[in-house]
């Protein structure tokens, strides 16, 4: 008889990821016998983990800082969106024994805004993105997929960002740091994927009120849920999309991989995670 299928987060340090809240909270809600851990590994040793990763007893994992990019060169396979982000969050061992790897990070940011504004695309002509790390390349990527016509990319170390516009192609405009505020009026959509509003970082400063009424705000970060700029936009009467509801979406793939039905992300899940949150 096989045992229950486990799964586990890998980090470095892994003791903040939300990700064992939310399988827990599937695993019992769906009544699976089944199990999501947690992994410490070292950076010098995540390859060696990933390669054994069933002697270790797990059917799969997500892999979170600072592994992702090292997961991409460990995997057997890896897919398109994670060959384009150039990171892998999520591995599987598929029938053959082989280690799947993809990256869900845009699949759960596209999901979650398309369901909180449902017709972001037909006011969104031009998008802006803020910032230009791993995260930033996961939204350009699902952006881009979508059909947005034209991302102007901004970051204070601009270098990044010209980087980021070389691979992602002609959709993909470089604006200067401190011109982002003279551009938001022709743009439908702005995304922070900067660290700027997280508890403990400084505020995003950018000119909300010079967005088009008809513009959605979109942050990643999600501590504190509501961030100083989607508290701006909402005051402006936009629509906020904050980042909670993307790592909830980015987690389904993965549960439906592991542990074999596909989740829904529900607004019980959201407030045992919210809960969990404010619990620091
Ligand atoms: P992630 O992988 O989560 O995207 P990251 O690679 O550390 O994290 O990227 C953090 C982003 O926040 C970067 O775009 C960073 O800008 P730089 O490339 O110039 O470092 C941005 N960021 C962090 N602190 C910032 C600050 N004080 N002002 C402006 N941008 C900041």
């Amino acid at each position: 008889m096989s045992s229950p299928p486990r799964a586990c987060v890998i980090g470095w340090p892994v003791e903040h990821s939300r990700s064992p809240v939310i399988h827990g909270y599937w695993l019992k809600h769906y009544g699976i016998d089944g199990a999501y851990g947690k992994e410490a590994v070292k950076p010098e040793d995540i390859a060696d983990f990933l390669r054994t990763l069933s002697e270790h007893g797990y059917v799969g994992a997500n892999v979170t800082l600072p592994h992702k990019e090292a997961a991409l060169r460990a995997v057997d396979q890896a897919d398109t969106a994670a060959k384009a982000i150039g990171a892998v969050n999520t591995v599987w061992l598929d029938k053959q024994g082989l280690l799947q790897g993809s990256n869900t990070d845009a699949y759960g940011f596209m999901i979650n805004l398309q369901g909180l504004a449902p017709d972001w695309q037909a006011r969104c002509d031009v998008a802006m993105v803020l910032g230009a790390g791993g995260a930033a390349r996961g939204v350009l990527y699902g952006l881009i997929a979508a059909g947005v016509r034209r991302v102007l990319l901004t970051n204070r170390t601009v270098a990044k960002a010209e980087t980021l516009a070389r691979e992602f192609g002609s959709p993909v405009d470089v604006l200067p740091w401190d011109k982002k505020d003279s551009a938001l009026p022709a743009c439908g959509l702005l995304v922070n994927t900067t660290s700027l509003g997280m508890t403990g970082q400084p505020p995003l400063e950018i000119m909300v009120p010079a967005l088009p009424t008809a513009a959605v705000v979109a942050d990643i970060v999600y501590v504190p849920l509501e961030t100083p700029l989607l508290a701006a936009a909402r005051e402006r009467g936009l629509t906020a999309v904050d980042g909670l509801g993307m790592l909830l979406h980015q987690a389904v793939p993965g549960f439906e991989h592991w542990f074999g039905i596909r989740p829904d992300v529900t607004a019980d899940l959201r407030a045992e995670v919210v809960a969990t949150l404010e619990a620091g």
